[in-house]
């Protein structure tokens, strides 16, 4: 697939197939989120798959603050995708003090281009994604365990797509685009 037409034609999926993901096929979507860009070259993004069904029912019941659409997309997907950060590196210097007056928010601009980058590369290979934003930190700490000196980013709900996900409206580039 040619780079505009992925980034054109991925979509969010929030319906799968009942069809489990190859794990050489996670690895090959990651091994292409690897080359996103980051903070330094510091490469903080880390993806946890979850493919136990019991633990994504639970992620699915208890994580997600009571939006009941998660819950339903999160029971759909073939897999789900915590994706963690390791925290006190993007935006710092050496000596631990932060190198610009946006401290650590570059951790999330960070894993905002990973989760893209993963995204992209799963559509190429025919797997469909949805970022989520709306879940309780500290409850997929409690249900999951996420490492020591890492934060939960994302959750990212994967499986090969159920139909065709409809395209949200976009604005315009006059609205987007400014010169001066
Ligand atoms: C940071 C972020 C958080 C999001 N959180 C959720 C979410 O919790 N649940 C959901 O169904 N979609 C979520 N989305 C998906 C957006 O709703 C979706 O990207 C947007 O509507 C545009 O649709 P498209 O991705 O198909 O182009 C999130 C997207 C981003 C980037």
């Amino acid at each position: 697939m040619e780079t505009l037409e992925c980034i054109k034609t991925r979509r969010s999926v929030r319906k799968f197939k009942d069809q489990p993901i190859p794990r050489e096929v996670m690895e090959q979507v990651v091994a292409a989120a690897a080359w996103a860009p980051s903070w330094k070259n510091t490469q903080t993004a880390r993806y946890i798959v979850l493919e136990n069904r019991e633990l994504i029912e639970k992620l699915a019941d208890d994580c997600v603050i009571g939006f009941k659409y998660n819950t339903v997309t999160l029971k759909a997907a073939a897999a789900v995708v915590i994706m963690t950060c390791v925290t006190g590196r993007c935006g710092y210097e050496r000596d631990g003090s932060f190198s610009t007056p946006k401290g650590d928010r570059w951790e999330m601009f960070d894993a905002g281009i990973a989760a893209q980058t993963f995204c992209l590369a799963a559509h190429e290979l025919g797997l469909g994604t949805v970022i989520m934003g709306v879940f309780d930190e500290n409850k997929v700490n409690e249900v999951i365990g996420i490492p020591e000196g890492q934060s939960v980013s994302a959750l990212i709900a994967v499986g090969y797509p159920e139909g065709e996900a409809a395209a949200p409206a976009r604005k315009t580039v006059e609205q987007l685009l400014s010169f001066k």
